[in-house]
């Protein structure tokens, strides 16, 4: 039995039917398997939310998602970040062993640090016409992200004034990766189910850990490793390109009925009609059923597009009535926890107790290495 823990952050995005599948199912199945934790990222949160109640409400939706997903007496241990009090102090411990220059490297810092040049080039832009901007091209945009040297100094004189303003790049987008790498070695883990984006995050861990073992001469913590789930069949949205929050084209895991009803027939097909033979494999609509429906239906609905007498409109109809079945459950299990809030709360309690077990007992030993 592998120990697989992952983390997710409370943004407030609801979850989607490709993320579902591509994701949060494949893992649930790994976790059943396995000793298995997931946990709802609030400390990383506070990087980009900026408001408690925002963050509690992120919060509790995602608890509410993940509960009803993965059923409320899961044996994946499912908490809170911020109900883990080791977890920072761990961090800062880590802080301590990681170089400066690797977190210069960071994908997520780098892109904080573009967007937020990129924000402040469009506010000169508006306020200072294209004289201001221009000269703000001139000093920043070709920001030399491969020079570490270099890139310290600008980021201080590009940010110290902005700083006083939106504080998008602030020390917690720098220092995330080592708070993720405190909760990923707290509990020796051995494999973390990440997306692809967080891939740098786990090599990071990796070398975060390395140069903690290397400086104090031990090898209390473990190597882990990502795990990346390939062939993830891509689930068209309702304009035909891949179902994503960033397109606004999904189905979402909780739509209502109207709200899924209104989507799905809005699903994008050409223009054949009624009596015209259509090709399944070439429609959105079908590729939603073949997703959805059990083999049998599939293949009954498959006759009836290479037959006159069924148009799009018949098929989104089925395609409702099927994804309304598959969602059932879910939005039941909802239903029940929304009435419950205080069995959510005690059931993230329990996950948290186990989780701070395990790291109080880690952290003794960590302590003991560092002279603490
Ligand atoms: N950084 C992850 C994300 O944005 C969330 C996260 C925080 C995480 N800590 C983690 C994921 C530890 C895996 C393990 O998606």
């Amino acid at each position: 039995m592998k120990k697989i823990l992952t983390g997710v952050k409370p943004t407030g995005d609801q979850m989607h039917l490709g993320n579902l599948l591509g994701a949060v199912l494949p893992f649930k199945k790994l976790a059943e398997k396995n000793d298995s934790a997931i946990f709802i990222a609030d400390l990383h949160a506070l990087t980009s939310v900026k408001s408690a109640e925002d963050l509690k409400r992120n919060t509790h939706e995602m608890a509410l998602t993940y509960f009803s997903i993965f059923g409320i007496d899961t044996p994946v241990h499912i908490f809170r970040q911020s109900d883990i009090p080791l977890i920072p102090k761990l961090n800062w411990i880590l802080n301590n062993v990681t170089p400066y220059s690797l977190m210069l490297r960071a994908h997520s810092f780098k892109d904080s640090l573009f967007n937020d040049a990129l924000q402040k080039q469009k506010e000169w832009e508006r306020n200072a016409g294209k004289e201001t901007a221009n000269e703000f091209n001139k000093k920043y945009k070709n920001h030399p992200f491969n020079d570490d040297n270099e890139i310290s100094s600008q980021v201080d004189s590009i940010y110290a004034e902005q700083f006083k303003k939106v504080p998008i790049l602030n020390m917690g987008v720098f220092n995330y990766p080592i708070l993720m790498a405190a909760d990923i070695l707290a509990y020796d883990t051995d494999i973390v189910p990440v997306g692809q984006d967080q891939k740098q995050h786990l090599e990071m861990t990796r070398d975060i850990a390395k140069a903690f073992n290397k400086t104090y001469k031990t090898d209390i913590f473990k190597l882990p490793t990502e795990y990346i789930e390939k062939d993830v069949a891509t689930l068209p949205g309702i304009d035909g390109r891949k179902m994503s929050k960033s397109y606004g084209n999904f189905i979402g895991l909780f739509d209502d009925d109207k709200t899924l009803k209104k989507k799905v027939m809005s699903i994008v097909t050409d223009s054949k009609g009624v009596d015209d033979i259509k090709n399944p494999d070439e429609c959105n609509v079908f590729a939603l059923i073949r997703t959805f429906a059990t083999p049998v239906r599939v293949e009954s609905i498959r006759a009836k597009y290479l037959a006159p007498g069924y148009g799009y409109g018949h098929a989104k109809l089925e395609l409702l009535e099927i994804l309304t079945e598959y969602l059932k459950p879910y939005h039941d299990a909802r239903a029940m926890l929304e009435k419950n809030p205080e069995l959510i709360e005690a059931k993230l309690q329990e996950g948290a107790r186990i989780m701070n077990a395990r790291i109080e007992a880690k952290m003794q030993k960590v302590k003991e290495v560092v002279g603490l």
